[in-house]
């Protein structure tokens, strides 16, 4: 690598590169094996999975997107129901809760987590209450970046009004809160293995948790056409499976992911004290192990900082350019502009930087030159 060559955004080919034998051989024994579907590796990844959230159930399914559309479907979440879900986030979020049948109803978030503002989804509640055309029923925490939502926070005003807490997970696998990992902050909690998240396979890739036994078979289930094992249909139910290739790809790369958080979270020291009173620092918060999908900071100079990075080389990223409430197919479930103003704020202000374990120190100082030349 020369001191000149690109940094990218992400690296899962330099990660294939360097896990390649444990990945191949892992791939050959399923292809030798020949159970391409609900192979043994489902199950032994299900188990593995479980034991590093500290959830007890782990069921493996199709992407992050059909894990958030199962998981309001199975609690019976649908039309004439209201989903509290974050205005900043992936898309997916919002479009799991339409896809289910359901409202989304935008909440702000706080501009120092990025996450749900607690505050607020209490007086969006109060409001949907107030106007009595939805039931409100769930809430959907975000843990953006990487970062665990305020759970604690969030539970309390769920308890009060009666809200299931669904976590949205999708990029912070492998993060933690007050000692308990995500899979296990919330009663139901999805996540996404899509290639850049922090445990990516090779493709699309999902699960969900839950300390609920029956709840977990529901998802079983659902993800087989509704049928159980006597393949009977018993409930509406898709195809929504894990294919045992990306089970067996996850398992080659689980031992090593709790090494890769920390690596990030050296990098991301590097980063904080480069850029100290420079930019507003990735979000972080007391007593969270960081999952570190995206290294973000914030910047009223966002567009041109975004420019004089790419010019040099580094991969620079937004995530997200919008927020949920602003893109056409969403308008409508919210106030427009100046409604959701951190939300807005963010989309205006956000730049993420490379922060993967891939990274050598050497490259993340050049993006710390880069970053301070562009903003003297
Ligand atoms: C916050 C969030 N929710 C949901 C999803 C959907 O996950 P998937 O791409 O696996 O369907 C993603 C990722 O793409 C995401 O970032």
């Amino acid at each position: 690598m020369s001191a000149s060559d690109p940094i990218a955004l992400f690296d899962p080919l330099g990660q294939y590169r360097r896990l390649k034998s444990e990945i191949d051989s892992r791939i050959a024994a399923v292809m030798a094996a020949g159970a391409y579907i609900n192979g043994p590796e489902i199950a032994e990844l299900e188990s593995a999975l479980a034991a590093h959230s500290g959830a007890l159930h782990c069921v493996a399914v199709a992407n992050g997107t059909d894990a958030l559309v199962m998981a309001l479907a199975a609690e019976e979440i649908g039309p004439g129901d209201a989903v509290f879900v974050p205005a900043f986030t992936y898309v997916a979020s919002a479009g799991a809760v339409r896809l289910a049948g359901a409202t989304p109803v935008f909440v702000d978030v706080a501009l120092d987590s990025c996450n749900i503002d607690a505050e607020d989804l209490e007086r969006r509640i109060g409001a949907v209450k107030a106007e009595g055309a939805l039931r409100p029923r769930a809430v959907m925490p975000v843990d953006l970046y990487g970062l665990p939502a305020d759970y604690p926070a969030v539970a309390a005003v769920a308890q009060a009004h009666g809200l299931t807490v669904v976590a949205d997970a999708a990029q912070s696998f492998g993060g933690r809160r007050d000692g308990k990992g995500v899979g296990a902050l919330a009663e139901i909690t999805t996540t996404s293995f899509y290639p850049t998240k922090p445990l990516g396979c090779a493709g699309d890739g999902g699960a969900m948790f839950t300390d609920d036994a029956e709840r977990a078979e529901r998802w079983r289930v659902m993800r087989t056409h509704g049928t159980d094992a006597s393949r009977t249909a018993v409930m509406l139910g898709m195809n929504n499976r894990l294919d045992t290739l990306q089970a067996a790809i996850l398992l080659a790369k689980l031992p090593g992911l709790e090494a890769e958080r920390r690596r990030k979270d050296d990098l991301a020291a590097i980063y904080h004290r480069a850029f100290e009173g420079m930019v507003s620092p990735a979000p972080q918060a007391y007593g969270c192990d960081h999952a570190w999908a995206l290294y973000t900071v914030r910047t009223p100079r966002r567009d041109a900082l975004l420019h004089a990075l790419r010019a040099e080389g580094v991969g620079a990223g937004i995530y997200y350019n919008a927020p949920v409430h602003l893109h056409p197919a969403y308008r409508s479930f919210g106030g427009g502009e100046g409604s959701l103003p951190n939300a807005e704020r963010l989309a205006d202000e956000v730049l993420s930087l490379p922060l993967h374990p891939e990274l050598d120190d050497a490259q993340a100082e050049r993006v710390c030159t880069a970053v301070i030349r562009a903003l003297e």
